[in-house]
């Protein structure tokens, strides 16, 4: 399976909001990481077939075995291609008189989804009723006990995870989330993330986020957007690689900052029983700082690209 955006392009009138994108992904988890308007959501309104592609505006193909042996292009695939993909939205509107159950039967017939036949490993026929997919997905996303309440009087993070429950119906072979993890408590966003990193082996998943702590354990690759264009991608451990030699921290005072902060890229400022502890990302490290090997992360390949 494969899903292949080629020289994708949008323009919002004289905005650029992607130019020219080319990746092909294939299952597993791909973290979109990108500061607001970086075109995120662009990207996957136009995989999704939610936005119209410009004239000339590149690309989408896709290609599995119950397709065939080519890689079609999604707006020539459409229902059956939609059939295929989970999508969360970055925003969505609830009727405040839904319950969860009720949203996510009424979107199980949107979707066209039916009772499941599927065999065991030894064998037996197993039969998933509509319903008792809505269950347990309900109780994936732990929200089991207000499966009859209306949606109308729910927190952001509830509504939050309803979403992710819908995206997940059918259990598709796509599954786009759009900054799945907004409104979410600590607790409930570890819980998604494992969920999700547990569903990735098979699916492709894109998880579109600003924040690195979503995806940097979950993530097989990670794809840095900027101003409409992809600026780095791999794995976690490539783009900390390309880090080598670039990270250091010094210790500072208060009055110091400013200096630090017009001449390099600077990352949090932390208090330590030292003292104030800056650190610095940029590819020319000042001689006073003491070079940083061991704990080179995510959240530095973040700061040496986006601030
Ligand atoms: N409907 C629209 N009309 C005009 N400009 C738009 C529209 N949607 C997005 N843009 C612009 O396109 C660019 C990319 O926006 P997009 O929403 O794709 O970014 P994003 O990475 O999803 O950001 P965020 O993190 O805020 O969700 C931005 O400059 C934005 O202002
Ligand atoms: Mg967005």
């Amino acid at each position: 399976m494969e899903l292949r955006i080629n020289e994708l392009k949008k323009s919002y009138g004289k905005v650029e909001a992607l130019k020219g994108i080319t990746y092909t992904f294939k299952p597993g988890v791909y973290g979109l990481l990108g500061a607001n308007g970086a075109g995120k959501s662009t990207m996957i309104n136009l995989i999704t077939d939610n936005l119209k592609r410009d004239k000339n505006g590149g690309t989408i193909s896709y290609l599995d075995e119950t397709i065939g042996n080519e890689a079609i292009d999604i707006l020539k695939l459409g229902a059956k291609f939609r059939a295929k993909i989970g999508f969360m939205p970055q925003q969505q509107g609830f009727y405040e008189d839904f319950t969860p159950k009720s949203f996510l039967k009424y979107m199980a017939s949107v979707k066209g989804i039916k009772n499941q036949k599927a065999y065991d490993k030894d064998g037996r026929l197993i039969k998933r009723s509509v319903d008792k997919q809505i269950d347990e997905l309900l109780q994936i996303v732990n929200l089991e006990k207000v499966a009859y309440k209306r949606i109308g009087g729910f927190s952001g993070g509830m509504k939050q995870r309803v979403l992710l429950a819908q995206a997940l119906l059918g259990d598709p072979q796509i599954l786009i989330l759009d900054e799945p993890t907004t409104g979410l408590d600590p607790k409930e966003r570890i819980n998604i993330r494992n969920y999700i990193a547990k569903l990735g082996k098979e699916k492709i998943i894109l998880f579109a986020t600003h924040v690195v702590s979503d995806i940097e354990c979950i993530a097989d690759k990670v794809l840095l957007l900027k101003n409409g264009e992809i600026i780095a991608d791999g794995t976690p451990r490539d783009l900390i690689e390309l880090m080598d030699g670039k990270v250091g921290e010094i210790q500072i005072n208060l009055d110091e900052l400013d200096d630090y902060q017009r001449r390099y890229k600077i990352g949090n400022v932390r208090q330590r029983k030292e003292g104030l502890v800056l650190r610095i990302v940029d590819d020319n490290l000042p001689d006073e700082v003491k070079r940083v090997d061991n704990n080179i992360d995510l959240e530095d390949v973040y700061l040496y690209y986006f601030e």
